[in-house]
């Protein structure tokens, strides 16, 4: 992975550095992990950016060379952009938005308590813009934002505007997943520019030109706010869709990973996003479809799928507390249960909607001892279970339980040494939410264990 975008990183030459023609000045609004991705890559292809948050304490990490929070690849990229002078780090935001061409917008749009995004942050903003508009500007904004907000937004900044100034809002979604987000950004698939003028597009395809071998989705406002919430509830629906078909699989004597291959390679359904587990988690899919799903209402357009695909994964988190209980045999009252991988998924610190969560929740209740581990996103979960074993290593956390629960593909956990298991904890079963323990090994060693959908290692077949 690393080699893979390490070349990336070289392929990629900067559109800039190489033409005279006028380079945009970039403000990012919001340095979490979309808006420092994206100032930290604009600045590695080339661009001189400025990033800016309220949050005091993150731009001093940030100036003192520090990431706020682990995804590989951007302290290699914050060390060289310090290094080059092509990135300021500053909590002076109308300043930053004074010397501006570009305004990028990556402020946070949680949930709300009914499901609606919460835009207090991006109308904060917004205030903050109007107030020190003073020449021609992009508002491009990246934050995920309902239906119609970018129209919203364009009339909020010209009914309260002092003195007239012309501006541009687009919108341009963000496609990349955490823990790949440096790959992700620097190899599109595609990218979206939802505007209706011609002059944004041009400025918005200078800054985007070193991606023109890519398709440009160009369209309005409304098309592009859709593309997200459409492709997040998509992708997740072809996760609950696979979660299902394993429940299916457990009872039938079929083999999911073998069902998911054999379905992925037709290419009208492509191979991704067909791996079960304990459910799907972070901040993106729950809260978009929550939030597709309460734009409908408001139009009485009931998404019957989108509806599913939430419900699904509910239970998919208590299927696995359920494969628990039926594990300790009715009983988990003073069972000593290691949980292996907190993160929503791997490469990651964050913690949002983890299945982990749901499953420690449970068993704390119901009495069990928790002993826990994960690479990177142990401080996290402490702030919300303090009182759970934290370990240092894997072997310390299944030190004599009686059972082990995957919850995340660690690379760390795929290469377990299984043998060690037999010897540590000799009476424990694994529980693999995530498919990654070869099954042959586990027979052999005569561990007992379950996964998902009766997953099987099997040799791939492919002549
Ligand atoms: C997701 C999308 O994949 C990104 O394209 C999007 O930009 C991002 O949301 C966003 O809206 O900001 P992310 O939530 O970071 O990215 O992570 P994913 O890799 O999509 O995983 C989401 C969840 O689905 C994880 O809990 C993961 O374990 C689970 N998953 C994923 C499965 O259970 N099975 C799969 O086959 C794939």
């Amino acid at each position: 992975m690393r080699s893979i975008l390490l070349l990336a990183l070289l392929l990629i030459q900067s559109p800039l550095q190489s033409t005279d023609q006028q380079i945009p000045k970039i403000t990012v609004i919001g340095t979490g992990y979309v808006g420092l991705v994206l100032g930290l890559c604009l600045a590695h292809l080339g661009h001189k950016v400025t990033c800016t948050d309220i949050e005091k304490n993150k731009i001093d990490l940030l100036n003192n060379n520090i990431v706020p929070f682990f995804e590989p690849e951007l302290d290699t990229l914050l060390s060289s952009a310090l290094k080059n002078n092509t990135i300021i780090f500053t909590t002076d935001i109308p300043q930053a938005i004074q010397q501006a061409d570009v305004i990028f917008i990556a402020v946070g749009t949680p949930s709300n308590p009914s499901g609606e995004a919460d835009l207090s942050a991006l109308e904060s903003v917004t205030h903050t813009i109007t107030e020190n508009l003073n020449a021609y500007k992009i508002i491009c904004i990246k934050s995920t934002v309902p239906i119609g907000t970018c129209k919203q937004i364009e009339k909020l900044i010209r009914e309260n505007q002092k003195k007239s100034y012309d501006f541009d809002i687009v919108f341009n979604p963000e496609f990349l997943r955490e823990g790949n987000a440096v790959y992700d950004f620097l190899n599109p698939d595609r990218i979206v520019l939802g505007t209706s003028s011609k002059r944004a597009l041009e400025i918005m395809q200078t800054i985007y030109a070193s991606f023109k071998h890519i398709p440009f989705v160009i369209t309005n406002h409304e098309t592009a706010e859709m593309i997200k919430y459409a492709a997040n509830t998509f992708l997740a629906t072809k996760i609950s869709f696979i979660n299902e078909i394993a429940h299916l699989c457990e009872v039938t004597g079929a083999h999911i990973n073998l069902v998911a291959q054999g379905i992925g390679l037709d290419p009208r359904i492509g191979p991704h996003f067909l791996s079960p587990g304990p459910g799907f988690g972070g901040s993106c899919f729950p809260k978009d479809i929550q939030g597709l799903l309460s734009q409908a209402k408001k139009y009485n357009i009931d998404l019957k799928i989108a509806r599913a695909c939430l419900q699904v994964n509910e239970e998919q988190k208590m299927s696995v507390v359920q494969k628990i209980i039926t594990h300790c045999n009715n009983n988990i009252q003073d069972k000593k249960i290691a949980i292996l991988g907190l993160a929503f998924k791997p490469n990651t610190d964050d913690i949002r909607y983890s299945p982990s969560i749901t499953v420690i929740e449970y068993l704390l209740k119901h009495g069990a001892y928790i002993k826990t581990y994960d690479p990177q996103a142990m401080h996290n979960m402490k702030k919300l279970f303090p009182d759970i074993e934290y370990c240092s290593c894997i072997d310390d956390a299944i030190q004599d339980s009686d059972l082990i629960v995957i919850m995340t593909e660690w690379d760390e956990f795929r290469t377990v040494n299984i043998q060690k298991i037999k010897s540590l904890a000799p009476r424990a079963c694994v529980l693999d939410t995530r498919n990654i323990i070869d099954t042959n090994t586990l027979l052999k060693y005569q561990i007992p264990y379950e996964n998902m959908g009766n997953a099987q290692s099997y040799t791939l077949i492919t002549q």
